[in-house]
């Protein structure tokens, strides 16, 4: 048995496909989740998957106390990965306080309690979103970061900065920063997947819900950006790769393999696709026809971004693996799951 890992935000989308790997590797789990985005079940769906049921706790990361008992319940936590976040882009805009105490007073509290317990490294989870419009692409993690479009996408980076800061004090703590892009599809078991509350802002739910009907028509947001077909472009990465991304980067916090306390890795396949190219692969993946319609440009999109993944891919060992195709029939598996079992 590997150490024991804290996962924030573990019965989240990409946090429960990151309990499961981190489990097929040998690490045992604690979760921690308030459930505000979240279902209780998606823990049984996690022991239907792995065979091991992590441990599930009902807490919310702003409860510095409850934390700090939660550590010492589970005594020997060695590092945590730290999911844990609003994630509404829009949202964000409109509640921005909310944003930034939740965001931000959560990894706080974590950072404050690591050296009390002994916790040696954190893997957060940031965004290709601190990036902005890059002026290269593909686009580095050298690339500057711009000046964030959302209180959303500001989190992400004050957050990669606090990190930065506290271990830059002294703090007996690493840290490895994963700036994932469009994370997409499902378990291909189908038991795990995206579960989006109310009206899905992102494109893969919604698609797959227009597919299965519960939308009318998909809006595609703009057809006049720069680009080869006039969609914006983006690096779509499988849900089940950018979890085995997060095992990695724990395996190398944990044997100490780091070159710098604070490492920061993009996590992306390295292939751009435009919205009307993803439209077309999944009607081909599936066989199902989408109804879609172009409309004009969502404010605040970024119109091309996709990772320059060398980083990853060298100094981690990691690439990503899946096909598009496959990734794309996933996520469809899972919305008609999700329709079996009448939750949407
Ligand atoms: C957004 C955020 C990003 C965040 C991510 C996670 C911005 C600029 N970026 O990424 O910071 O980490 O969500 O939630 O807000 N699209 C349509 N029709 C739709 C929905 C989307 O055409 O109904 C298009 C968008 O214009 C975009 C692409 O699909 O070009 C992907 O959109 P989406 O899934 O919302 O992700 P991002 O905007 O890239």
């Amino acid at each position: 048995m590997k150490n024991k890992i804290l996962v924030t935000g573990g019965t989240g989308y990409i946090g429960s496909h990151t309990v499961v790997e981190l489990q097929n590797s040998g690490y045992e789990v604690v979760i921690v989740d308030n459930l505000s985005n979240s279902r209780a079940d998606v823990v049984d769906n996690i022991e239907k998957v792995s065979g091991i049921r992590p441990i599930f706790e009902q807490l919310d990361c702003l409860d510095y106390e409850g934390l700090n008992q939660l550590f010492t319940k589970h005594k020997g936590i060695k590092g945590i990965i730290h999911f844990a976040a609003s994630k509404a882009v829009g949202e964000s805009v409109q509640k921005p306080l909310l944003y930034y105490r939740n965001n931000l007073v959560s990894l706080i509290n974590l950072l404050e309690l690591m050296p009390k317990h002994g916790v040696e490294g954190i893997i957060f989870s940031s965004s290709c979103t601190v990036y902005g419009q890059p002026d290269i692409l593909p686009v580095t993690e050298s690339a500057p970061t711009k000046v964030a479009e959302s209180p959303y996408g500001n989190t992400k980076q004050i957050n990669e900065e606090i990190i930065r800061d506290y271990v830059k004090s002294g703090a007996p703590i690493r840290s490895v920063l994963l700036r994932y892009f469009n994370p997409i599809g499902a378990h291909p078991s189908a038991l795990l997947g995206e579960l989006p509350n109310g009206v899905p802002q992102n494109l893969i739910p919604f698609l797959t819900q227009t597919a299965i009907g519960i939308r009318e028509q998909l809006s595609v947001f703009g057809d006049d950006y720069n680009t080869p077909d006039g969609s914006c472009i983006r690096d779509y990465i499988n849900v089940v790769d950018l979890a085995k991304a997060h095992v990695i980067a724990m395996d190398r916090i944990m044997q100490q393999k780091q070159v710098e306390p604070v490492e920061v890795f993009n996590i992306g396949t390295g292939k751009g696709l435009s919205v009307l190219e993803l439209i077309h692969a999944f009607e081909n993946a599936t066989g199902v026809k989408l109804n879609y319609k172009i409309v004009g440009r969502r404010a605040g999109d970024i119109e091309q971004v996709w990772a320059n993944p060398d980083r990853a891919n060298n100094v981690l060992g990691w690439k990503a693996e899946s096909t598009i195709e496959d990734t794309l029939r996933s996520a469809w598996a899972w919305q008609q799951k999700l329709r079996e079992e009448g939750i949407q």
